[in-house]
């Protein structure tokens, strides 16, 4: 499946083993009641880094990325099997909160989802959970700039998140998870219900972020993908067939030069 003996591939593999990975999935299976729908995954997503999930509908792209923060836990039926490690730690072990994870491996889904409360409110909402005891007027500005929407709302912070546009919500929602100072953050399809002006604002946002936070974003969109992430995982199941990982790689490398047909067939839009 990955890393093949040419040159090339020795070299991309020395680049990804530079820095430890910050997920590493080891022979993960999920189950949903009898049904499976992901098969043996073994995946490391680089620290610091976009890593894109592409693949057909129903492959599991939600599925596997609702393992990383143990969101898939409050789904009756969900069985899993194997492992995954968050910065070493294997992450449905004995003493592990799932509260905790979920602000350290934040998420921001399809919808853009603010609190109906104020702009402010929706970025303190976490910190004040956790007892925050620096000064809340700052994180949440600091929040805000690192999504880049302070200067838009920076006037009317007690007003109503909803008034926002879809595209404003969605950085609202990106600060929010910010203010809780994760290190991982989880987007399942974060532009598919924003226009192309407001999906590039997000794109540009997920590079700037990616300095400091290591991103995992699904996208059924290639371009999406080619333009923002470094690495890339295709994933192919349906109804009938149990989910698996294809390929993993560089972007470059999987948006150019697969290795791997089906890989092939799906970027350049043969089936999916
Ligand atoms: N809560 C659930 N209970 C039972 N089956 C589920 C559940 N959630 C997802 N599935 C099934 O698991 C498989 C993978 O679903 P998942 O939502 O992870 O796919 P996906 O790749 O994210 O699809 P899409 O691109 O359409 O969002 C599908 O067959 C789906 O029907
Ligand atoms: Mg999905």
């Amino acid at each position: 499946m990955r890393m093949a003996a040419g040159t090339e591939d020795r070299e991309r593999g020395a680049d990804l083993a530079e820095a430890a990975p910050i997920i590493r999935a080891n022979g993960l299976s999920v189950y949903y009641g009898t049904k499976q729908v992901l098969s043996d995954v073994t995946l490391d997503f680089p620290s610091n880094k976009v890593t894109a999930i592409i693949g057909p509908s129903g492959c599991g792209k939600s599925t596997l990325l609702r393992c990383f923060n143990r969101m898939n836990d409050l789904i009756p039926n969900f069985n899993m099997t194997g492992q995954i490690l968050f910065d070493g730690v294997d992450l449905y072990g004995p003493g592990v909160d799932s509260t905790e994870i979920r602000y350290q491996v934040g998420m921001v889904f399809q919808r853009p989802n603010p609190f109906p409360k104020s702009i402010f409110d929706n970025v303190a909402f976490g910190p004040k959970i956790n007892g925050y005891e620096g000064k809340l007027d700052e994180l949440v500005e600091q929040s805000l700039r690192r999504a880049a929407l302070w200067e838009e709302v920076k006037d009317r912070l007690k007003s109503s998140a909803l008034a926002l546009s879809g595209g404003q919500q969605q950085r609202l929602c990106i600060a929010r998870a910010l203010a809780v100072h994760p290190r991982v953050i989880l987007m399942d399809e974060p532009c598919s219900a924003l226009d192309p002006f407001a999906t590039l604002a997000i794109e540009e946002l997920m590079r700037e972020l990616s300095e400091d936070y290591s991103i995992i974003i699904v996208t059924h969109n290639m371009q999406q993908a080619a333009r923002a992430s470094d690495y890339t995982a295709f994933l192919m199941g349906n109804e009938e067939r149990i989910g698996e990982l294809i390929e993993f790689g560089e972007t470059r490398q999987i948006t150019t030069n697969p290795e791997d047909e089906r890989t092939e067939a799906y970027i350049t839009g043969r089936f999916g």
